[in-house]
């Protein structure tokens, strides 16, 4: 992320898909989210078959996972009128560090990280701190299929449909206490499976960590996903938990988390500490405040290639500014970038 800019070249001609094909029922229903009110959407059916993806590899789903899919809300979220990425380019167009800096080695070597078991501490300014195995630590929450926009800081974007939950719940759950400002989470750290963790040109300082305010955090928008396309989730997707905040940079959406912590004090997150001009630690997608290096007005909606771009301008927090933007009204967006 930090040395390599998007080049239209780094998608084939032949990675190009008719958009209409992808373009998911539920999708041009178009239940979009007005208001914040995720819960209360109109036409969410619990326990309905699930969304059917073109081009869905199946996975082997942990018994957990099966069980939850039965009474999942499908498309509880969605993006009005526009396609749906394919499997393929969210799968093998990944950004995961810790298994290599090209866009296609997190799917290529990410298969030697286990899942299962998985667990996850969740600690610091809470009256509940704890070690949960993953299955426990999802249990009390009903999947929701969200769809969303993923917009890269590099300026290439998708549409995913993720099964997660609100981030909301965990916090209600685990009690904030009166000293709790910021969540900071934390992605495993295996350099026996992580081969970037390996690396000796590797420059960031892992774990891979990010942050949020905890009224950021709060926001019904915000999910933990455990899966994407009606299946659990890929490993170079952030496979088995991973955050996603869809009114930022994706590089806030930090994968494979193993430790969430309440925390008094801004953390110091893994791009800010690398490149603080660069990424700063509230990375709301913005249009009109540019990377020193390329333009954010506009970005390539993937499947991209040479010979169609698909450039599309970038909204303001990503299209959902009627959701987040009262977040920020105390805040200059453009020196907190
Ligand atoms: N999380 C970890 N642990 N390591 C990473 O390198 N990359 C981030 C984010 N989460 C990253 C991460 C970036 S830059 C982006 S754009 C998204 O993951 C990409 O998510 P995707 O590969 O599922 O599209």
């Amino acid at each position: 992320m930090l040395i390599k800019i998007a080049r239209p070249s780094d998608c084939k001609a032949s990675d190009i898909t008719p958009e209409g094909i992808y373009l998911s029922r539920r999708t041009m229903l178009g239940a979009s989210l007005a208001g914040a009110a995720v819960a209360a959407l109109p036409g969410v059916a619990l326990g309905a078959e699930p969304s059917r993806y073109a081009d869905v590899e199946p996975g082997a789903a942990p018994g957990w996972f099966k069980d939850k899919l039965g009474a999942t809300r499908w498309g509880a979220v969605t993006v009005e009128n526009e396609a749906i990425t394919p499997f393929k380019d969210a799968t093998h167009y990944n950004n995961f560090y810790e298994f290599g800096t090209d866009k296609g080695d997190p799917a290529a070597n990410a298969g030697s990280l286990k899942t299962e078991p998985w667990s996850l501490v969740v600690d610091g300014e809470v009256a509940k701190p704890g070690r949960y195995a993953l299955e426990d630590f999802v249990k009390p929450y009903q999947l929701e299929e969200r769809i969303y926009r993923l917009r890269c800081v590099e300026a290439w974007s998708m549409v995913i449909p993720w099964l997660g939950f609100s981030l909301a719940q965990v916090l209600k759950q685990v009690e904030p206490t009166s000293k709790a400002r910021y969540l900071r989470f934390e992605t495993l750290q295996d350099p026996k499976v992580m081969p970037g963790q390996r690396s000796s040109f590797a420059l960031i300082d892992w774990p891979y960590v990010e942050g949020l305010r905890l009224d950021e955090a709060m926001n019904p928008l915000a999910i933990l996903a455990v899966g994407m396309y009606g299946r659990e989730l890929p490993n170079q997707n952030g496979a088995p938990l991973r955050l996603i905040v869809p009114w930022k940079y994706g590089f806030k959406s930090i994968k494979s988390i193993v430790r969430i912590s309440l925390v008094a004090e801004q953390p110091q997150t893994t791009w800010e500490r690398l490149a603080p001009t660069e990424y700063g630690f509230y990375a709301n997608v913005n249009p009109t405040v540019d990377h020193p290096r390329w333009t954010q007005a506009r970005e390539r909606r993937l499947p991209s290639g040479l010979f169609s771009p698909n450039v599309r301008d970038t909204l303001m927090f990503n299209g959902y500014g009627d959701e987040v933007a009262s977040l920020y009204s105390d805040l200059d967006l453009r020196k907190n970038y």
